[in-house]
């Protein structure tokens, strides 16, 4: 089995040395960064957007994975154009989801779906055809630093098996509470990525040190 690629999230970084902190994961081995853009109507808080992404896109070679948590991401995604590698849009807010991937995958782009915790694998089955990748919110998405909900392993399972069964090649990637200590676990649910924020970006250790963990963890 491949092994698992990490994608430190920024959102616990230290916003005012951002170009330094993002260098820090691509020195450190990082196969992606995960950039999440909140919107405050979505999630409660707002983050940034598309010109931080530009600014960013000059300070590393990193692939970009894009966690749109914003209402009508559709809106959104052409902004992304010239930055992403992978756009994501969460289901609860995308009634057109269809053509919302279409237009990610026409712009040459990776196209995810994520799923929220309360949300049944039913809303997003229709759209396998269509994915590059399933991002499961293994936490209510807002904030970085949430423990884990357990329970969500068993839907990544659930997830894997019904895209191994249809053949379909999406990958999984495991967004909250991802730490050294449960790494393991979400790479035999079936992950393929794990998003890494504050297992990555911590006061405790250096970036580098956390991936290195992170790597030797995940097995
Ligand atoms: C939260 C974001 C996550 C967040 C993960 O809504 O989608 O990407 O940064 O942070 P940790 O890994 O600390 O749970
Ligand atoms: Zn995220």
């Amino acid at each position: 089995m491949a092994l698992v690629k990490i994608a430190p999230s920024i959102l616990t970084a230290d916003f005012g040395r951002l170009a330094e902190e993002v260098r820090a994961a691509e020195l450190g081995g990082a196969d992606m960064l995960h950039l999440d853009v909140m919107d405050g109507r979505f999630v409660p808080n707002i983050t940034f957007g598309a010109v931080v992404v530009d600014a960013l896109r000059k300070v590393t070679r990193l692939p970009f994975d894009i966690h749109l948590m914003c209402v009508e991401p559709e809106r959104l995604i052409e902004q992304y154009a010239e930055t992403a590698d992978t756009i994501n849009v969460h289901i609860e807010v995308s009634p057109h989801i269809n053509r919302t991937l279409d237009t990610i995958r026409r712009m040459g782009k990776r196209a995810g779906v994520c799923i929220n915790p309360g949300t049944p694998i039913g809303a997003i089955e229709e759209s396998f055809p269509d994915l590059d990748q399933v991002m499961v919110m293994t936490i209510n998405p807002g904030w970085g630093g949430q423990q884990m909900i357990p329970a969500q392993l068993e839907k990544v399972a659930r997830i894997r098996r019904l895209l191994d069964a249809g053949g379909f090649p999406a990958e999984i990637e495991i967004d909250g509470g991802v730490k050294a200590g449960n790494i393991a676990q979400c790479v035999r649910a079936g992950a393929n990525v794990v998003v890494c924020g504050s297992s990555v970006y911590n006061p405790a250790k250096p970036v580098a040190e956390n991936i290195a963990e992170l790597r030797r963890a995940a097995g």
